[in-house]
């Protein structure tokens, strides 16, 4: 919140009543409305106020009782963080009953992973590979928002990033563009729905735009500095695909891009966003975003953030005032056109509309909707079924999972194996740590009456205690198997949290030894918000699960996983390290021009492999799978053609389990250099044990377009080669070629 003076013109606040007939289209009323609006009115609708309950940014508590003021003058055009029918009606009632034009808010939160009912973090759920519980997920938090009064929410962030130092990966979908962009759409749906102005569906907003997760060395905040190859090739996909989906706005990321930050970056709103994809929905800012300018140094003052701001295509101004402050003295000494500002109200107002506000400002608004939907059964059933899909086996030597119900002595140990709080991750809305099931209680409630699971937390987080260590000894010393819950403090994954060392914390790590060396088995499970480099438990712990940071459910379905009631079927969507130092580490990296080798001058590091602990796409079952050699339908075609590779996939272990088939392409010669390989398609299946299932992929030239020299989109003809398997590792390959004729 910026220290200045906001500039309120007084006008007389007589209520006017604006009569539409019934044969205006919403283009109609949106002019209608706007024709009776002073400046400093239309400056209010670009205007977005937080309420007070979860604040990202430095907020003036005293400021609030001044922002109803604002409301109630018409100088706020929506809300962030007013949450429940409650408040919001409340707020509401301010801006339709005391408002000279009755104009209603739009309420906003960041609904990232469950409003209430709190789903894995969206990393986690982007490793299920499985677009309709994703899609599924999405829509549960929207019913759930929706049924405490909010219309739109701050997600998908569908930022790529190749880097777990930084905190965010845990609300992305990884490092891939192509199943990135899959799971943005399947987000998009699934908050939005088929119609927004219903009750219970809500706008998605596309964010940060662009290029955030490129922060240098993963340090939120930091500049980026990346080229327009790069951005297009990485970054863009994701967010047109969103767009393609319909999604109803967009956000400003706090980076620069090309040395303009991302608010009043041209290049990325105007001929980019607006001109080429022709994007006329909303774009919000980030919290302060066009203020921070003025801290940049790229803007002299605020009003010059609010007219470079405005300027690039940039609508609504959350939490730095300059828009409301500045925009109309800004008009009235000729530096910014009214009609620039007449667009971004358009945008605001067409949204309420499509919203369904206008019709009915409390429609969102029904205490006892919101009693009977916030943490429903179904609701807990389907982030239970969304938590067990979102579980890695990265390890299971001697299949040690999963384990037998009636074993006798159980200990759980580690300072995450019977926490709530944690179990929500960051970004947790308004989930509840009460309303969580820790691992144990999800083990307890799992095994046979005559077992005895036992507890033991054997360190903090990061502190060190001798005592609690030795009790933890103790306790796994008489038991048959360890089930060791490690990991993170989910405050310090998330925005604001980025890591220079992404191993296991090292009292953590001291635990892990110390139990491990007691000799009983051990099953790890990770409770994590990025990808750890856990090179020393790779190594020495039979039994690894991924677990994450899984939401209300999270015992629940780490239980059907270790005990085989839900046989584990996520894939990695961002690769692990073994080391800190070997990141950006991606699969998806270009050739080089001397790859790794025995030679010394070759690409590769002198203290550890260039390979790394776990790769994209890898995840264990309890079962097992064979792929029958790849059959192509022919070996060449031309641009107008298409090919397809097919495989049988048998399930040739003992049990039911899926797989995520997956397909890479890599362009053997190209006008730049080009990837060893790119995801360019994949299937989920579920087959019996002895089952097989032919799994088929058309591939056109679309799949083989890339950004050639000249920067256009498009294949080039030569010759491919086409891997099917199951990870980015696992492959088998095939050659075909793209004739010009
Ligand atoms: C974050 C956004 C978020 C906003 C509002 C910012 O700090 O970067 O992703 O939507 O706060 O909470």
């Amino acid at each position: 919140m910026r220290n200045t003076l906001i500039a309120i013109a007084a006008f007389i606040t007589i209520a006017i009543v604006i009569q539409f007939n019934n044969s205006q289209t919403i283009d109609d009323k949106v002019e209608t409305l706007l024709a009776e609006m002073t400046l400093e009115e239309k400056a209010g609708q670009l205007n977005q106020y937080s309420g007070y309950e979860i604040i990202t940014g430095d907020i003036d508590e005293s400021k609030i009782s001044q922002r109803n003021l604002l409301v109630k003058k018409g100088l706020v055009g929506s809300v962030l963080n007013v949450l429940g029918t409650k408040d919001v009606e409340k707020a509401q009632r301010y801006a339709v009953e005391e408002t000279r034009l009755g104009i209603p808010l739009i309420f906003a939160f960041d609904v990232i992973h469950g409003y209430r009912t709190i789903f894995p973090i969206p990393l986690a759920e982007s490793a299920s590979w499985d677009l309709e519980a994703i899609e599924n997920a999405a829509r549960i938090a929207a019913i759930e928002a929706s049924a405490a009064g909010q219309n739109w929410t701050f997600a998908p962030m569908v930022d790529i990033s190749q880097d777990p130092r930084w905190g965010r990966v845990m609300e992305g979908a990884g490092e891939d563009s192509y199943l990135g962009s899959q799971i943005a759409k399947a987000r998009v749906r699934g908050f939005q729905g088929d119609d927004l102005s219903q009750f219970n569906t809500i706008a998605a907003t596309a964010k940060h735009f662009a290029a955030y997760g490129e922060v240098i060395a993963g340090r939120d905040y930091n500049n980026v500095d990346i080229s327009r190859r790069k951005l297009w090739e990485t970054h863009l996909s994701p967010f047109k695909a969103a767009l393609d989906e319909g999604v109803r706005s967009f956000m400003n990321a706090f980076n620069e891009f090309e040395g303009v930050p991302s608010s009043a970056n041209t290049y990325l709103i105007t001929d980019v966003l607006r001109g080429q994809w022709g994007f006329d929905g909303v774009l919000v800012s980030d919290w302060d975003s066009f203020g921070a300018m003025v801290t940049s140094g790229v803007a002299a003052d605020d009003a010059e953030a609010a007219e470079m701001s405005l300027e690039a295509g940039s609508d609504i101004d959350m939490e730095s005032d300059v828009f409301v402050n500045f925009l109309p003295q800004l008009v009235r000494d000729g530096r910014v056109d009214e009609a620039q500002i007449d667009e971004a109200v358009r945008r605001v107002l067409r949204l309420k509309y499509d919203l369904g506000l206008f019709d009915n400002p409390y429609k969102y608004i029904d205490a006892e909707r919101e009693k009977n939907l916030i943490l429903a059964p179904e609701h807990r059933a389907a982030a239970r079924d969304m938590a067990s899909k979102s579980i890695i086996l990265l390890k299971n030597d001697n299949q040690l999972l999963p384990l037998d119900k009636t074993i006798k002595n159980i200990a759980v140990i580690g300072p995450l194996g019977d926490n709530q709080y944690h179990m929500n991750g960051f970004w947790r809305g308004k989930g509840q740590a009460e309303d969580v099931v820790t691992l144990l209680e999800g083990i307890k409630a799992k095994v046979s009456a005559n077992t005895n699971v036992s507890y033991a937390e054997g360190s903090g987080l990061e502190s060190l205690d001798s005592d609690k260590l030795s009790k933890a000894i103790e306790l796994a010393k008489k038991s048959d198997v360890v089930i060791l819950a490690v990991g993170e403090d989910a405050d310090k994954t998330g925005e604001s949290s980025s890591r220079t060392n992404i191993e296991l914390y090292p009292a953590q790590q001291q635990l892990v030894k110390a139990i491990h060396q007691t000799g009983t088995p051990v099953v790890m499970v990770l409770m994590n918000g990025r990808p750890l480099a856990i090179e020393w438990s790779a190594e020495n712990i039979p039994a690894v699960l991924n677990g994450w940071f899984l939401g209300s459910e999270a015992g629940n379905a780490l239980a059907d996983v270790l005990f085989g009631d839900y046989n584990p079927s996520a894939k990695l969507t961002m690769t692990v390290p073994r080391k800190t130092g070997q990141i950006p580490i991606y699969y998806n990296a270009k050739r080089v021009s001397r790859p790794m080798g025995d030679a010394r001058y070759t690409s590769k590091f002198i203290d550890s492999p260039n390979s790394p602990l776990y790769p994209f796409g890898y995840g264990l079952s309890y079962t097992e799978f064979s792929y029958s050699p790849i059959k192509l339908s022919t070996d060449s075609i031309n641009f107008t053609e298409t090919l397809s590779a097919t495989v049988t996939v048998t399930n040739t272990g003992k049990r039911l389990g899926e797989e995520v088939v997956q397909l890479y392409i890599q362009d053997l010669v190209g006008s730049v250099v080009r990837p060893v390989k790119e995801l360019k398609g994949f299937e989920k299946i579920a087959l019996e044990a002895g089952q097989s299932q032919e799994v088929s992929f058309t591939i056109s030239t679309d799949d083989l377009a890339f950004y050639t020299r000249d920067m256009s989109f498009k294949a080039e003809a030569g010759k491919f080669k086409l891997f099917i398997g199951s990870s980015s590792e696992d492959l088998q390959g095939v050659n075909f070629t793209l004739t010009a004729d």
